[in-house]
C-alpha cells in the first residue's frame, strides 16, 4: 500500500516552458544522418529529413540547446555561413572529426525554425572571442543596416531570428574542453561578465548562461561555481550544468535512484547561487539551466587509486597516434540502439525529470542529452515511436502550470554506494522511495496531474492519492506504461509502434477527493483529475 498526498496551498513554483528540451550536437551521425541527409527519400531543399522535422515538430518540443556540447569550443561560425561551396571544412578535435560544415550556423537555426522550436544557442568560449560572441549576435539577431546583420540578409535570412538564450561556453570547467578554464573561474567568470555585458548591449533582450560545474564529480565542486558566479552574477540569467548518471549493469535500484543524485546537486547549486547574491546584496536570482543530462548502466571498470575522483583530465591527455578523424557520411548513417531493456531507459530519464519538476522554482531549463532520439527513434531511413517518446511526450503534454509538492508514504530501500570507475562514484542513500512522484496543477485547464514511477521491479502497490483539499475534481483518468514480465527485452519498432503506447488503467476511483488504483512493477503513471 501506498499514499500520495498533494495539497493546493503547497506550491513549489511555476514550471517553465522550457523544462523538458533536448540537446542537440553534432557527434557521429547525429546532425549527419537523423538530421540531415540529402540523399534521404524526405530530403527537402536543405538536405534536412522532413520525416524527423515532422516527427519532431508534432512533439511540441519547447527548446533545442545546439550546436554542442564539447564540439562547439572550438567551432569557427563564421566559416559556417554563406554559399556552402565556399564554407570550410576543419577538424573537431574534441570528438576525431571533420566538420564539413554542410550544417551550419543558418541551417542549426533554421531547422529549429522548420521544427517550430526556440534555439537555446551556444557560444564558442574556447577558442572563440569576445569579438566573435558579438558578431554572432550581431549577425542572429539585429535587424539591418550593420556588417553582419546584412550578411545574415543576404545569406537568405532577412528577419533576425531572435534568439532569446545564449550559453556563454560549454562545461568550460573541464580539463576535457578546448580551451578549459579548469584552472581559471575568476578569469572566466570575468569574461562572461564583460561577454554578456556586451551582447545585451547589442540585444538586451536576451538571455545569458554561465558555466558551472560539468558534473558534482569534479573535485573543484561547488567553489569553481561560486568564483564564476562571484564574477558576473548581476549580467547573466542562468548557471549551466551537467550530470550523466551511471548505474552498475542491471542494478535497476541504483539506475531509478540515481536522481536523487540529481536533486542533491540542484540544491547545492542553488545555495550557491543564494551565497552568491547575498553577498552581492543582489535581489535577482539566477536559474538552474541542466542542459545536458542522462542515464546509463555501465559495467565496472578497474579504479585508479591515487588518482583522485575524476580522471577525465587524465584520459583527455592521452595522445593517441592511432586514433583517425572521421568524416561522418550523412548518407551511412547506422541504427543507434539505447543499450539495455526500453522500459528503463524510459524509467531512468522520466524519474530525472520528475526530479526538474519537484525543483521546478529553481530548474528553469531542462535539456536531455539524447531527448531527440527519444522522441525521435530513426534509423537511415525510418522513424518510430519507442516507450520514451510516449513517456516524454505525457511530460510535455501534462507537466504544466504550477509544480506541487507531492508527499510519499511508500516502502523503501537502501541503495549501498558504489564506484563505476573514476568518474562516477556515489556515496549511496538510505531510505530511497520506491515510488517516485511530482505533480503540475494546471490552473488554466482545470486539471491536476499527479506522476508517479514504481521503482520496484518484482512488486506492485496499492494507491491512494489524496487530493482531497481540492475543489471541483469529479473525474480521475490514470495512465499507464509498464514493463511486460514475460517479455522484458520487449522493443518498439517502425512494425510495433504501439509495444508502449500508455493503457489506460480502468481501475482508477474517484471518492471523496481519494483516488484508489494501483501501481504496476516497473511503471509509469500519469493520474490526472480534471
Ligand atoms: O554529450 C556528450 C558530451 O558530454 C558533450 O559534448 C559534453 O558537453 C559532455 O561532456
Amino acid at each position: 500500500m501506498a499514499k500520495i498526498t498533494v495539497h493546493p496551498k503547497y506550491e513549489t513554483g511555476e514550471i517553465s516552458e522550457r523544462l523538458f528540451s533536448a540537446f542537440l550536437e553534432p557527434i557521429g551521425t547525429i546532425v549527419n544522418g537523423f538530421m540531415y541527409n540529402p540523399k534521404h527519400k524526405t530530403a527537402d531543399e536543405q538536405g534536412f529529413r522532413q520525416d524527423v522535422i515532422q516527427a519532431l515538430k508534432d512533439t511540441h518540443l519547447p527548446a533545442v540547446r545546439l550546436p554542442g556540447g564539447n564540439f562547439v569550443s572550438a567551432w569557427q561560425w563564421k566559416d559556417s555561413i554563406g554559399p556552402k561551396e565556399e564554407r570550410k571544412v576543419h577538424l573537431d578535435p574534441a570528438w576525431y572529426q571533420y566538420i564539413p560544415n554542410d550544417v551550419g550556423h543558418d541551417e542549426y537555426l533554421q531547422w529549429a525554425e522548420k521544427i517550430g522550436t526556440e534555439p537555446l544557442y551556444t557560444i564558442n568560449m574556447g577558442t572563440g572571442n569576445m569579438q566573435d560572441a558579438m558578431d554572432l549576435v550581431e549577425y542572429t539577431n539585429f535587424e539591418g543596416g550593420s556588417y553582419w546583420s546584412d550578411l545574415r540578409r543576404k545569406n537568405g535570412h532577412e528577419k533576425p531570428y531572435a534568439v532569446k538564450m545564449f550559453y556563454l561556453g560549454n562545461e568550460m570547467d573541464g580539463p576535457w574542453q578546448l580551451g578549459s578554464w579548469d584552472t581559471n573561474p575568476d578569469g572566466y567568470g570575468h569574461r562572461c561578465l564583460e561577454t554578456s555585458k556586451a551582447l545585451k548591449w547589442i540585444d538586451a533582450s536576451i538571455e545569458t548562461g554561465v558555466c558551472g560545474s560539468s558534473a558534482s564529480f569534479m573535485d573543484h565542486f561547488p567553489a569553481w561555481d561560486e568564483k564564476v558566479l562571484d564574477q558576473c552574477y548581476d549580467v547573466v540569467d542562468y548557471l549551466s550544468v551537467h550530470h550523466y548518471h551511471s548505474a552498475p549493469a542491471n542494478d535497476v535500484k541504483s539506475l531509478l535512484g540515481g536522481s536523487l543524485y540529481y536533486e542533491d546537486f540542484i540544491n547545492t547549486e542553488a545555495a550557491v547561487i543564494d551565497y552568491v547574491a547575498a553577498k552581492h546584496r543582489s535581489p535577482k536570482k539566477v536559474m538552474i539551466s541542466f542542459d545536458e543530462y542522462g542515464c546509463m548502466m555501465r559495467d565496472n571498470a578497474p579504479l585508479h587509486p591515487g588518482w583522485g575522483r575524476y580522471n577525465m583530465a587524465r584520459s583527455h591527455f592521452k595522445f593517441d597516434p592511432e586514433r583517425p578523424y572521421l568524416l561522418h557520411d550523412p548518407d551511412k548513417m547506422k541504427f543507434f540502439e539505447f543499450p539495455g531493456r526500453e522500459i528503463l531507459h524510459m524509467l531512468s530519464f522520466l524519474s530525472v525529470q520528475l526530479a526538474f519538476l519537484r525543483h521546478a522554482d529553481r530548474v528553469k531549463i531542462g535539456c536531455m542529452t539524447g531527448g531527440l532520439g527519444a522522441l525521435c527513434a530513426s534509423d537511415h531511413d525510418n522513424v518510430w515511436k519507442t516507450a520514451s517518446y510516449y513517456g516524454y511526450t505525457q511530460m510535455l503534454e501534462y507537466a504544466r502550470g504550477t509544480s506541487m509538492r507531492t508527499v510519499v508514504d511508500c516502502e523503501t530501500y537502501d541503495m549501498p554506494g558504489y564506484a563505476i570507475e573514476d568518474t562516477s562514484q556515489y556515496t549511496g542513500k538510505e531510505g530511497v522511495n520506491y515510488i517516485d512522484s511530482a505533480a503540475a496543477w494546471d490552473k488554466e485547464n482545470g486539471r491536476l496531474t499527479v506522476f508517479a514511477i514504481n521503482r520496484n521491479e518484482d512488486d506492485g502497490y496499492s494507491l491512494d492519492v489524496d487530493v482531497s483539499g481540492f475543489e471541483g475534481f469529479t473525474k480521475v483518468t490514470h495512465y499507464e506504461i509498464f514493463g511486460d514480465k514475460d517479455d522484458p527485452d520487449k522493443k518498439s519498432s517502425v512494425e510495433r509502434q504501439d509495444a508502449y503506447a500508455p493503457a489506460q488503467n480502468v481501475k482508477a476511483s474517484l471518492k471523496e477527493g481519494i483516488c484508489s488504483t494501483e501501481l504496476k512493477a516497473l511503471s509509469w503513471n500519469v493520474i490526472v483529475f480534471s
